[in-house]
């Protein structure tokens, strides 16, 4: 399935400067491996992974923000969870915790609403969400008539949920234009 240009960045080429500068240099060689095996296996469908530069900045999130406790729904081959994984601190996981401090949510769009009601309920005060695909191949700032029909069902899903984030207030919002876009929702209440 060919999937449109993903990303905000004005061309490809940009993109690819940004990988081969600040992304590539500095890639896990574990990860390195994991993108060339899912390609391999899923050609042109391994672009449904999050872009390289998105794994980077979830990365050094994790590296910010220090959590013990992470959950991820949408998994695929993995590049996110392991740009997470790999990220965690050596301490590891809190056993006696039940709460998660960070969630990465990159499944299905249309149920994204309703994992956000289950989720903000699992991640603790000050625990952050992260939404991805929140501008939808640039879909979101479009006209309806002028996105591929078989893209309008998710880009309603995402409107809807971008719409109801912005006044959620139980949470804390920003718009990160990386990849196809990342919505952070810090838990406030
Ligand atoms: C865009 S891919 C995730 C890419 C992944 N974050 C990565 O970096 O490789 C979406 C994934 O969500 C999974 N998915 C779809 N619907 C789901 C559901 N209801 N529950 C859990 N996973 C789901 C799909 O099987 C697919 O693996």
């Amino acid at each position: 399935m060919d999937l449109p240009h993903k990303g905000i960045l004005q061309s490809p080429a940009l993109a690819q400067y940004v990988y081969e500068t600040s992304v590539y240099p500095r890639e896990h060689e574990q990860l390195k491996k994991l993108r060339e095996a899912t390609v391999n296996k899923y050609g042109n469908l391994a672009e449904t992974a999050v872009p390289v530069d998105e794994g980077r900045f979830l990365s050094l999130l994790m590296k910010i923000m220090n959590p013990k406790r992470t959950l991820e729904i949408g998994v695929f081959t993995g590049y996110s969870l392991l740009s997470t994984a790999l990220a965690l601190p050596d301490d590891g996981l809190d056993q006696g915790e039940e709460l998660f401090d960070f969630a990465f949510v990159d499944a299905d769009k249309t149920s994204y609403k309703g994992y956000h009601e289950q989720i903000v309920k699992l991640v603790k005060v000050g625990g952050v969400i992260a939404y991805d695909n929140t501008l939808w191949f640039g879909f979101v700032a479009k006209e309806e008539a002028e996105v591929p029909e078989r893209f309008r069902n998710d880009r309603n899903a995402i409107l809807q949920l971008n719409k109801f984030l912005a006044s959620d207030p139980r949470v804390d919002v920003a718009q990160i234009s990386v990849g196809d876009g990342i919505t952070l929702c810090r838990r406030i209440q």
